[in-house]
């Protein structure tokens, strides 16, 4: 090495020191969060690649109940999931968007999100993520494009803060607006129901002749010639902990020439999907009413009438729904009574009012 070479690679070793004390970007880290499930759900299912975090949960808090993702600033997430109705639409049929248009669907209630594979009656989200960008946009929703919300929320320092300490950048994008209220879903979790404590032995929690009798009923076969007791063969789709098989089917509840929604057959344009819509869970269904996807029975009541007597045959109707048919679950007032009683016991007062899913604007 001649004399020159070493005062070259002295100057550069000084430089580089120099160029490494330069006070660095500050490295983010956001808290991680656990979600405790109880244990009548099964484990928490996080997407590996949105993994919950406090600062994440708490951003998408704030843009599920601001008004400001709407067009007009008048109707947030909140406005249409309200948490005392297990987040449905305050017992309205349809929704009203912000130009005063009704949507075509009922609300649907957000708990245990985290479980599904496909959102909206007729499963066209793939993700919550992807789910929760498309009311925003929607005409007959929130009315509102995806630049402008990011323009809005760039605006305010209270979001550049919060989009910083969950994302690591105050620069406000639609993916994190996504990824935040995916996050706020996934905590949604209802799992401590009257019939959750019964079921785990709680010796304070005992449920009535009539509710026994309800729950015998809702996980009886229809079939007779399968052992075991006789019912009204519910559980087929609306069994295990989710009280939803997390399928798409079609119950029956139009005729072929009647079929106005299509429901799945919109997202997979399958002709065997036509009128398959998403199985519902029970969980908190007292106050989730109206029913079914146009919420057309106003009661619990109504729905049973359905099932009881007035299932229409089509070509897409499930096979368990067929055997309800064939076989008859032949319900008379007290058996109705009996599963209308049982159905209430599904009621989870922790998740109704759990603080934690409370606006932060309040
Ligand atoms: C104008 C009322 C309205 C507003 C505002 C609204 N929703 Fe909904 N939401 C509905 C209706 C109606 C459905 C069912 C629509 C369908 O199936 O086509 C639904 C369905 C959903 C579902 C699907 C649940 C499932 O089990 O598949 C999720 C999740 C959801 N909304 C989250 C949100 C979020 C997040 C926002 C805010 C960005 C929002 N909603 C704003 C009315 C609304
Ligand atoms: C073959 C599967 C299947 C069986 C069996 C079945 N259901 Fe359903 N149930 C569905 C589907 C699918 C829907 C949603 C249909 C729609 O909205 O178009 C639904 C909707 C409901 C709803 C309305 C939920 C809501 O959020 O609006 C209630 C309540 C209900 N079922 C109760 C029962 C009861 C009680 C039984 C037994 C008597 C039963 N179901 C049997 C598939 C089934």
């Amino acid at each position: 090495m001649n004399r020159y070479m070493g005062v070259f690679f002295f100057a550069f070793l000084l430089i580089w020191a120099c160029k490494k004390e330069e006070p660095t970007e500050e490295v983010h880290t956001p808290t991680p969060y656990t979600l405790e499930t109880p244990a009548s759900l099964p484990p928490a299912n996080i997407p590996d690649d949105n993994p919950l975090t406090v600062e994440g949960i708490a951003l998408g808090k704030m843009l599920f109940f601001d008004p400001v993702l709407s067009g007009d600033s008048t109707q947030s997430c909140g406005s249409c999931h309200n948490q005392a109705d297990a987040f449905t639409d305050n017992g309205k049929t349809f929704s009203e968007g912000i130009q005063g248009l009704e949507g075509t669907r009922n609300s649907m209630p957000l708990y245990n999100l985290m479980y599904h594979k496909r959102f909206f009656w007729d499963g066209r989200a793939e993700s919550l993520r992807e789910q929760a960008l498309l009311p925003i946009q929607d005409e007959l929703e929130m009315d509102e494009s995806l630049d402008k919300v990011v323009t809005k929320l760039e605006a305010q320092d209270e979001y550049k803060d919060a989009f910083k300490a969950a994302f690591g950048s105050e620069e406000v994008t639609t993916e994190n607006i996504s990824l935040a209220l995916e996050q706020f879903m996934n905590t949604l979790v209802s799992g401590d129901s009257k019939f959750d404590r019964w079921q785990s032995g709680d010796p304070n929690t005992d449920l009535t002749e009539s509710e026994m009798r309800g729950f015998d009923l809702f996980f009886g076969e229809a079939n007779p010639t399968v052992v075991g007791n006789q019912g009204a063969d519910c559980f087929h789709c609306h069994g295990g902990p989710l009280f939803s098989n997390n399928q798409f089917m079609n119950n029956g509840l139009d005729e072929e020439s009647a079929f106005t929604d299509m429901g799945l057959w919109d997202a997979t344009g399958l002709e065997t999907d036509k009128a398959k819509f998403k199985v519902p869970s029970l969980r908190n269904i007292a106050v989730t009413a109206p029913y079914m996807h146009d919420g057309r029975f106003a009661t619990l009541e109504e729905v049973l009438d359905h099932y009881n007597e007035g299932i229409k045959i089509s070509s897409t109707l499930d096979a368990n729904m067929q055997a309800i048919v064939d076989f008859g679950i032949d319900l008379d007032e007290q058996d109705k009574q009996d599963l209308i009683n049982f159905l209430h016991t599904l009621t989870d007062e922790v998740y109704l009012n759990n603080s934690d899913y409370h606006s932060p604007f309040e």
